[in-house]
């Protein structure tokens, strides 16, 4: 195996404890004025002042050296929600919305996600792999070295199977981690437009058996809101998912406050996300049972609400993680430097805490951090290399991601000037 050594490197990283950081360790990293990495078989063996690093090395060890100029490095980006797999784009309704429509109104009308259902069912595979391809190579052009995606634009067994096969193809194609969702509870599909407990039927007996035996996602995730599923059908669901060894995600608390954060803590769901309109009763049983708490402020920006209270999630408690949820409807954003920018902006976030929500704290959120999410020995060396001195750049510098170097398993993969 290689080994290579990236020398004067100013990193900062969250220190991995477990589990997700929260309260005041929400903010708390590492941080190494001039480190240094040592990578072997594309795996961090050393992370630590440059200095310690060579002591300990013998120059003969090392194949290759890579002079990092004094720029800072943080972990790749892990995004913890996106619907990345879908095909077409829904600039109508955005233009819609844009004249005072709201996103219900607009799904509880046909359109929304149940349109991007329709072009998902009519599309070659082929097409939705070539969309899903580009949405994650633009993703990772600007920092994410990990992305969960969601199925949930097929709300048939073969429709959703076809879509997490489509996304498990991913990693095969491009220099990313990808965490496979079923989200086959994102909308009732029209077939099942009055008969909703029949398709709650469908997918606790029919898909969700299939997709675990196939062993084809990790988690599955249930839209619980207002008009779509109820706090009942949620709880069915996802408890038959727990039960089948995937684990439980909920869209929770995003348009309306239904006691979503609350179900989330008392099903021990990994993450709860959106929380726009979660109360505070919600928010303190989720601090309780350590559930992650996604934020997702390019959907309120998109949407034009409010941003959730970040600051008094993580005063509260909560661990939160950060993502772009990027979708075709709510946000069609692949940017983490923008949620980045916007959590420290408009959520109250230092940008410590942004870093390790968008690192650590989401690595967890998806059952990844004992291979992501820090820079520490043991996890894969995926980092990025700034243009700035500090995480803050990411903030600072808006609309371009300051991303100037991405490195996924110790190879370079993305280089922007
Ligand atoms: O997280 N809220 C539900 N699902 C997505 C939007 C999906 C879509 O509109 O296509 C969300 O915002
Ligand atoms: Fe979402």
């Amino acid at each position: 195996v290689s080994r290579k050594l990236f020398l004067n490197a100013r990193i900062f990283t969250p220190k991995d404890e477990g589990k997700p950081l929260r309260g005041k360790g929400q903010g708390a990293l590492l941080s190494f004025e001039r480190g240094a990495l040592l990578v072997e078989g594309g795996i961090i063996k050393e992370a630590g002042p440059e200095d310690e690093v060579l002591s300990r090395l013998s120059p003969s060890e090392v194949e290759e050296r890579v002079d990092l100029e004094g720029r800072c490095v943080v972990p790749g980006f892990v995004d913890p929600h996106t619907h990345m797999c879908f095909v077409g784009t829904r600039e109508e309704e955005f233009a819609m919305r844009l004249r005072g429509a709201t996103y219900m109104e607009i799904l509880q009308a046909g359109g929304g996600i149940l349109s991007t259902v329709r072009a998902v069912r009519s599309s070659p595979r082929e097409a939705l792999l070539e969309w899903t391809r580009r949405n994650v190579r633009k993703a990772l052009s600007m920092g994410t070295t990990t992305v969960e995606i969601k199925s949930g634009y097929g709300l048939d067994p073969e429709t959703e199977l076809a879509m997490l096969e489509v996304i498990s193809r991913i990693p095969s194609e491009l220099p990313v981690d990808v965490v496979p969702t079923f989200m086959g509870a994102h909308a009732f599909p029209p077939e099942f437009k009055d008969r909703k407990e029949a398709y709650v039927d469908l997918i606790c007996d029919e898909m969700l058996p299939r997709v675990a035996s196939q062993g084809i996602a990790r988690f599955c995730d249930v839209f619980c809101e207002n008009g779509v599923f109820d706090l009942e059908q949620t709880e069915r669901i996802l408890r038959r998912a727990q039960e089948l060894g995937l684990g439980a995600k909920m869209h929770a608390d995003e348009i309306e406050d239904m006691g979503g954060a609350k179900l989330a803590a008392k099903l021990r769901v990994k993450s709860a996300d959106h929380l726009l309109a979660a109360s505070e009763e919600g928010l303190r049983a989720m601090a309780e049972a350590e559930v992650v708490g996604v934020l997702l402020p390019a959907t309120a920006l998109s949407l034009r609400k409010p941003f959730a209270d970040a600051r008094r999630m993580i005063d509260l408690g909560v661990p939160v993680a950060i993502s772009t949820d990027c979708n075709p409807g709510s946000s069609y954003c692949e940017s983490m430097p923008l949620v980045f920018a916007l959590s420290v902006l408009r959520m109250g976030m230092s940008p410590e805490e942004a870093l390790v929500a968008s690192t650590l704290n989401a690595a967890h959120a998806v059952g990844m951090a004992s291979l992501v999410g820090s820079l520490e020995p043991g996890k894969q060396a995926d980092f990025l290399v700034l243009d700035g001195k500090t995480p803050a750049a990411l903030a600072y510098r808006l609309g371009s991601a300051p991303v100037r170097m991405v490195y996924k398993r110790g190879e370079l993969v993305h280089v922007s000037d």
